[in-house]
């Protein structure tokens, strides 16, 4: 069974995309025996993002390896047209952008109808305010910390003062969803999100490609 974690809690996220995909049941338990909270997937169409991923087969594949809680981060232009698809895949949270082509309050009422945890994400140059109106409907907001499409980037500092703003809009309107933080985020980076209120750290090449994963997730997990 899954525990739901509150926007208190610490969680840890590996990207999958920093995997090594030829032996992908192996990263997958590897990640999860070194103490990975979530499972974070990066679905990427080659339209939104420049770089194409996987699609709702590599969602089923993971949830059939492992029960861990699987969060869903679609770079995808059209995240209406593929919901379904990913919702039965076996997705936990699905996360959508409010700079993709899509009626955002829908699509995210369509996640919560399905019973699963939505989160909308937004892209470093993209203020704050276009996710206002929907705070109130979402599980997770994810501030993106590099531009989206590739793994294995530099943290972008300047995105600290907009979790910031957005983790006082939280408290200011009695608000409870958690603020994740996905791009270069290491022990280092991760302890700046933190201070600034973030608490899921999504981190590919700092977990995946460390000399020891589970260490690296507990330095994580302590920044
Ligand atoms: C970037 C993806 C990230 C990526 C993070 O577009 O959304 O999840 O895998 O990779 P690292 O942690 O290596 O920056
Ligand atoms: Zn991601």
């Amino acid at each position: 069974m899954i525990v739901k974690k509150n926007f208190h809690d610490r969680v840890i996220a590996p990207s999958l995309l920093a995997a090594d995909f030829s032996r992908i049941g192996d990263e997958v338990r590897r990640a999860v025996d070194a103490g990975a909270d979530w499972m974070h997937l990066d679905v990427m169409d080659g339209h939104f993002v420049d770089n194409i991923s996987f699609g709702p087969g590599g969602v089923r594949t993971v949830d059939q390896i492992s029960g861990i809680f699987l969060d869903v981060h679609l770079m995808i232009s059209r995240p209406d047209h593929y919901l379904q698809r990913f919702i039965e895949a076996g997705s936990d949270l699905i996360t959508v952008h409010v700079e993709a082509d899509h009626d955002v309050a829908e699509t995210l009422r369509r996640i919560r109808g399905a019973g699963r945890q939505a989160g909308i994400a937004l892209n470093p140059a993209t203020p704050l305010s276009t996710v206002e109106p929907f705070l109130d409907q979402i599980d997770l907001l994810l501030c993106m910390t590099v531009v989206p499409g590739f793994g294995g980037q530099a943290f972008m500092p300047e995105v600290l003062e907009k979790i910031s703003a957005a983790v006082r809009i939280r408290e200011t309107k009695n608000l409870s969803f958690h603020v994740e933080v996905d791009g270069g985020i290491d022990a280092v980076t991760a302890a700046r999100c933190a201070a600034v209120g973030a608490n899921v750290m999504v981190a590919g090449s700092s977990t995946f490609r460390a000399p020891d994963m589970g260490a690296a997730i507990t330095a994580i997990r302590n920044a």
